[in-house]
């Protein structure tokens, strides 16, 4: 059985800019992400480094791209302490670090002017989550006021003795993480409160800065925007995380669970479009405008997390590495449509982690370095980063098993858009096992530039550090079906993006 559908690109509709920081990247102190994965030392010799990053992990990064980098937690932002990354790195203390209950040896090597390094050698802006679990509201100014500060303090020649005299003009910053659980275990009431001083305080610091407040699920997010409705000036971003869950395991899925975690990948536009719901209602008349960072999303899979369902897939001991399958990559290419879709609302998004730890383009064993279908999926967008989203209708297509919401089901679908570089349409056949043959009708277009697919024989297959190329991309043949018109072969569950001029 082969999938007939058309597939209109709407130039006449355009939904907005596509922010390069919808593609963001978190950076967390949880086991490899940082040391290990993209940090080896300064006096690494057996691998490959620049300044102590692994050489391969940056150019890899650098090809994705990484438009937005946020560090150092997670969890972990609410127990570290700024200082104890500054300065002479063997003069730094080895503290007891911690994030998802898991406590680690961390002996500062990465600190501030090595992870800012870091952005400016990928091309990242950086995003900062301070610390209020176990910090204070003085600790974050001074490390906005070291970062930022244009004017002559103890700080900024501190600064400028560690070797940056010029302000490093960090713009996002994290007023603490999950402070409703690992930040604080704070009720929704008190950490609005909190928040507000904190956010009085950082605005004298630097009132360029944009600050980010802390959400969590629906109850929480109504009495945070409700507790601070006539403060809405404090606010540039409100952050929610959401993970998949319910996709069972990870390589060995039904095809049931195969259709449940893609269907728990779109209704993550129900969530943002609940929480911005919440945003309007409060609002006061002529309010600042608060955007949603989605700061961590991604799949998470039983066999990487002591919670959550399917508990008895946990891996002993934990570890939250985890595979990475054509199945996962697809899910990406879901959520991005729906950040397309919601590019008035939705301005930033970091994908959970970088490197290693749970949804990760990249993995590492020890001097290897390998991709997974992840990072193609990512890598297929490129075109739409700071492009106009376009709507795209979807009409006598097949549908699947969704999940709450009604386009959800549907087998094939793609998000496209205009820009510099012509105009980009991203097609996702998400059916298990049935091929699709589209007709894509598009205005405005005058040929095919490059169309690249990533495809795989089952979903469940994934790349490794003794089979890096299992899944990878291939040429897509795009075939002309009359003026602005044309056809394109999916396999099951597969991706493409065709760029035009
Ligand atoms: O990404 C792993 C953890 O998940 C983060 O530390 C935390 O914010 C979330 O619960």
């Amino acid at each position: 059985m082969t999938i007939n559908t058309t597939l209109t690109l709407r130039a006449d509709a355009p939904i907005g800019t596509i922010s390069p920081r919808l593609y963001g990247h978190f950076a967390e102190h949880l086991e490899r992400c940082c040391y290990d994965g993209l940090w080896v030392g300064l006096n690494n010799k057996d691998i490959p480094n620049i300044g102590g990053w692994r050489t391969d992990v940056v150019n890899a990064l650098k090809a994705m791209p990484v438009p937005l980098l946020r560090w150092p937690g997670g969890c972990y932002a609410d127990h570290y302490h700024w200082r104890d990354g500054i300065g002479p790195a063997d003069k730094r203390p080895q503290r007891l670090g911690m994030s998802c209950g898991l406590q680690v040896e961390d002996d500062n090597g990465i600190g501030t002017h090595e992870f800012l390094e870091l952005c400016r050698l990928i091309g990242a802006e950086p995003y900062l989550a301070g610390n209020m679990g176990s910090g204070s509201v003085q600790e974050m100014c001074d490390w906005v006021e070291y970062c930022n500060a244009t004017i002559d303090t103890t700080i900024t020649r501190e600064r400028a003795a560690n070797g940056a005299p010029n302000p490093f003009n960090v713009k996002l910053w994290g007023v603490g993480n999950e402070n409703w659980g690992c930040g604080g275990s704070y009720d929704a009431e008190s950490y609005a409160n909190e928040y507000r001083r904190y956010a009085t305080m950082l605005r004298h610091v630097d009132p360029t800065a944009e600050l980010v407040i802390c959400g969590h699920n629906d109850e929480w997010n109504e009495a945070v925007i409700r507790t601070n409705r006539n403060h809405f000036g404090l606010m540039d971003h409100f952050s929610i995380h959401r993970y998949w869950l319910q996709g069972g395991a990870e390589v060995d899925f039904s095809e049931a669970q195969y259709y449940a975690l893609l269907g728990e990948a779109h209704d993550t536009e129900l969530f943002i479009e609940q929480t911005a719901a919440y945003l309007r209602e409060y609002a006061p008349k002529d309010a600042k405008f608060v955007g949603i960072a989605l700061d961590e999303w991604g799949v998470w899979h039983p066999e990487a997390r002591p919670w959550g369902p399917d508990k008895e897939l946990q891996r002993v001991p934990l570890s939250y590495e985890q595979a990475n399958t054509m199945r996962d990559a697809l899910s990406i290419g879901i959520a991005l449509e729906v950040f397309h879709r919601q590019c008035n609302i939705l301005t930033l998004a970091n994908l959970a982690q970088i490197v290693n730890v749970l949804h990760a383009p990249i993995m590492t064993q020890g001097e290897a370095m390998w991709i997974t279908p992840t990072y193609y999926a990512l890598q297929l967008h490129t075109p739409h980063i700071g492009a106009t989203a376009l709507p795209v209708d979807v009409a006598n297509g097949s549908t699947i098993p969704g999940g709450k919401s009604e386009a959800s089901t549907q087998a094939v679908s793609a998000t496209a858009s205009t820009g510099a570089n012509g105009t980009a349409v991203t097609l996702i056949n998400r059916h298990f096992d049935q091929s699709a043959s589209v007709t894509l009708v598009t205005s405005g277009v005058s040929g095919v530039v490059k169309a690249q697919m990533l495809s795989a024989e089952s979903p469940r297959l994934q790349n490794s550090v003794a089979q890096p190329d299992t899944v990878g991309l291939s040429d897509l043949a795009v075939h002309a079906d009359g003026s602005n018109q044309w056809r394109i072969e999916l396999p099951p569950h597969s991706m493409a993006t065709i760029t035009f001029n």
